[in-house]
């Protein structure tokens, strides 16, 4: 009997151990402080200098090594997502979609994607957030192998707008705020969260908050009271941007077409990520070219193999 049980338990041990990690892009939302640019298009197919907003969190989820991707998105907007991603085989992933009826909270992609996550850990992210910097890599291979969630935090000069991480004096983390009016501290928590598969349950034991929505700080905070969450701080070398006004939309491509020209190296191109990780061949990297021909980014995965960048 004991030696049943022996075999049963290691059986669950080596399952939760190959259980990858899936991740949820919401792209959802009405992008109303955007009116007009978005009554007919979604604000995560805008584009951010030479791509789609959406290509750099799909770029962010890749260099995690995620490869099983949900995008949800608006019924309006879906079919549009569809076109431009395809099923993700082209980039060695597998995207798949859902539909949110109403922006009911960020925390509702856990319920929406519930059979999606399947008892994995995940990954979320916002589909309007750039994240960009040297450390990035290490810092979401330090966040694969944690426990529980890691939440990404990064000084901002307008803590109002964010979720909002107070700290004791050893630096621990002892509480996160939504949209504080007296904020403790400028460390806003960014939309990119790694949970294990704890947070499916989490989700649905939240209540709406005041503004009707499912809040993702009350799961953060729910891992915070289990004492199982750790913070990263993204030190002020790397860049959050988030894309929601006029100004952060001009100035995320501003900055995305500053760096590319001067490197000649692009940013969030996700067949670059996908060739440089073995996921796909040079000759899938030149049968990809041809999807844009005639343009400078086609020219740009065409050269990839020969090593000109
Ligand atoms: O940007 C980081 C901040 O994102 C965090 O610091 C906050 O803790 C978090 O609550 C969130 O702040 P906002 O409430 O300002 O997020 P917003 O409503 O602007 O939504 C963020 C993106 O998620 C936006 O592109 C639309 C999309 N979204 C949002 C909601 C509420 C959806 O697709 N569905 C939704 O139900």
């Amino acid at each position: 009997m004991l030696y049943l049980q022996n075999i049963v338990f290691k059986f669950r041990l080596f399952i939760k151990r190959v259980k990858q990690r899936k991740g949820i892009i919401l792209a959802g939302g009405k992008g109303s402080r955007l009116y007009p640019l978005t009554l007919a298009l979604s604000k995560q197919l805008m584009p951010i200098y030479d791509k789609p907003m959406i290509y750099y969190p799909v770029s962010t989820l890749m260099l995690a090594n995620i490869k099983e991707i949900l995008v949800i998105t608006t019924k309006r907007d879906i079919d549009s997502f569809k076109k431009l991603l395809g099923d993700g085989n082209n980039w060695g992933v597998n995207f798949s979609y859902k539909i949110q009826d109403e922006p009911k909270g960020i925390a509702e992609a856990f319920l929406i994607g519930k059979e999606f996550i399947n008892n994995s850990p995940s990954a979320l992210i916002l589909g309007d957030n750039l994240f960009h910097g040297a450390e990035l890599i290490e810092k979401l291979c330090k966040a694969e192998k944690n426990k529980g969630a890691t939440i990404f935090l990064y000084p901002v000069k307008d803590p109002k707008r964010y979720g909002i991480a107070e700290f004791d004096n050893n630096q621990k983390v002892v509480s996160i705020i939504e949209k504080p009016t007296k904020p403790k501290s400028k460390y806003a928590v960014t939309g990119l969260y790694f949970y294990d598969e704890k947070v499916v349950n989490f989700a649905e034991s939240i209540t709406p908050s005041k503004r009707g929505e499912l809040e993702i700080t009350d799961i953060n905070q729910l891992y915070l009271s289990d004492n199982n969450l750790t913070a990263e701080i993204l030190s002020r070398g790397s860049a959050w941007l988030d894309t929601g006004t006029f100004d952060s939309l001009s100035e995320a491509g501003t900055y995305i077409q500053t760096l590319e020209k001067r490197q000649g190296l692009k940013i969030g191109c996700p067949e670059e990520i996908a060739w440089n990780k073995g996921w796909i061949s040079d000759n899938d990297l030149e049968k990809l070219s041809f999807k844009y021909p005639n343009s400078e980014y086609s020219t740009y995965l065409k050269k990839l193999p020969f090593n000109e960048y």
